[in-house]
Formats: C-alpha cells, structure tokens, sequence
C-alpha cells in the first residue's frame, strides 16, 4: 500500500510469517482469541483483554490492531505484527519503540492461541522481531516483562538471553501482581541468535520509525 508501506513489511522464519493483519488475519485473530489464550483462571497481560465479554472480545481484538495503526507515530510506534502459520493468523507478537532514533531501545509483548503454545513457535516469533529490531532497525537494547508465574513468557525470554531487569508492581483485576522486567542488549541477542529471519519491504517503512536508510540499507 503506497501511503502506508508497513503492510508490506513481512518477518520470515522456518515456520512462521509476521506481517500486519487484513480483513482476513483480523477475523482468524479475533477467532483464535475466542478459543482461548490462556487458562480462565490465570491472567497473563497487564490490561486484562481476555476477560471481556465473549460477544466484545472478537471486535476487540480487531479494534486493538487498528487503535495501533491509528496513533501511530515515528516517535511512538506500535507495530502488531499477526502470527502465521499454516495459512492462518494464530496469534500477535507486538513490538513497541519510543523515540526509537534516539533511544535505540524496543520493548515487545505476544500471544499465541492456546492451541498453538509450548511448540517454540512463542520463541520463534520473538526471535523473528529481534532480528527486525537489531538487523533491520539498527537497535541497541530490547525490553520485555513477564508476571511472576508467566513461566512460559519467562521460558522465550530465557531463551532468547535477556537479562533481569527489576521488577514492577502494580494492580491487574484488583490484584496486586509483580512484573519481572528483562533486558537484552545487542552482544546478547548476537549470542542467542538461532532462528533464521528473513525481512523482506523494509526500506520503505524506514521513516514510519523515525529513521532514514541510506543506499546500502544501514539506519541513521
Ligand atoms: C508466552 C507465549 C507467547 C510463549 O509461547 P510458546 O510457544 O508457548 O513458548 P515456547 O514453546 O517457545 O517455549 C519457550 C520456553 O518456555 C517454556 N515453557 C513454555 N510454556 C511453559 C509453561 N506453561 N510452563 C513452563 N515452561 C514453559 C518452554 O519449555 C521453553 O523453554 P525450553 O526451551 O527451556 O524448554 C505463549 O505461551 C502465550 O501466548 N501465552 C499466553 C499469553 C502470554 O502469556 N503472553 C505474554 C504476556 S507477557
């Protein structure tokens, strides 16, 4: 799309395809929300979207992507990048940067469908926005959180060779609930790196972070 290029950005792994959701994504993602995300009596996510009603839940997911979209600037951009597998959007690995061009600094946040967990993809699809954030957008550090018992967010994070980062406290469902922060810098991530990532239609996206490319692809 001519004005709004990042629908042509598209993250490759072995298994996976990330790319912005259309009409179709959207309704597969709404659907996949529906069959459950997590266990109903655990709550992973800091804004507490699964628990709304069954009939809002479907619209709200679609509307969270194009919210995203809509307050997009290059000074405070969320990219919702669908999960693809298999031909069908299975769930959303998000990546955050605030004042990216100056700070170099991306934070990220994910869901896969239940269905689709403990099966590396939640792995893959982090790894894939690493490589998008490090590789293709030239960031030092990247940031991500996980409640206490999120041992599966924590498992990816692990993986993928962040560092503790502190911890935050706050109140999810009126509930007091600890959220372990994590850290990965780039001699980090360069270590960890395993899963091959192919990022195709990027240059045209560059300015929508806040960047500019030069002719041999490398970011200011
Ligand atoms: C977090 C999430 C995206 C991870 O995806 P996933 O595909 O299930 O994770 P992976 O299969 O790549 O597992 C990564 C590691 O975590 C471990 N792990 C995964 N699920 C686990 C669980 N329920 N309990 C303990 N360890 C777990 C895996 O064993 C693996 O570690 P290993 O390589 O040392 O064996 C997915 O579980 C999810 O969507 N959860 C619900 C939403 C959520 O919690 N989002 C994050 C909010 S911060």
């Amino acid at each position: 799309m001519k004005h709004w290029p990042l629908f042509g950005l598209r993250l490759r792994t072995p298994r996976l395809e990330l790319r912005l959701p259309g009409p179709k994504e959207l309704d597969e993602l709404a659907d996949t929300a529906l069959d459950g995300v997590h266990p109903s009596d655990e709550m992973p996510f800091a804004t507490p979207w699964t628990h709304a009603p069954r009939e809002e839940l479907g619209g709200r997911v679609v509307q969270w992507q194009w919210k995203m979209l809509a307050e997009w600037t290059p000074e405070n951009w969320h990219l919702p990048l669908a999960v693809v597998h298999e031909g069908r959007a299975i769930g959303v690995q998000e990546l955050h940067g605030r004042d990216f061009a100056v700070v170099r600094e991306v934070s990220s946040g994910s869901w896969l469908g239940l269905r689709h967990q403990r099966r590396g993809l939640g792995t893959e699809m982090r790894a894939a926005v690493l490589e998008l954030a490090f590789t293709g957008l030239g960031a030092r550090f990247a940031t991500t959180g996980a409640h206490a018992g999120n041992l599966a967010s924590q498992g990816v994070t692990r993986r993928l060779g962040y560092r503790p980062n502190g911890v935050t406290r706050s109140a999810v469902l009126d509930r007091p609930v600890e959220e372990l922060r994590f850290v990965l810098d780039r001699d980090g991530w360069l270590a960890h790196r395993r899963v091959e990532t192919e990022i195709e239609g990027l240059p045209p996206c560059l300015p929508r972070f806040g960047l500019t490319g030069d002719a041999s692809g490398r970011n200011r």
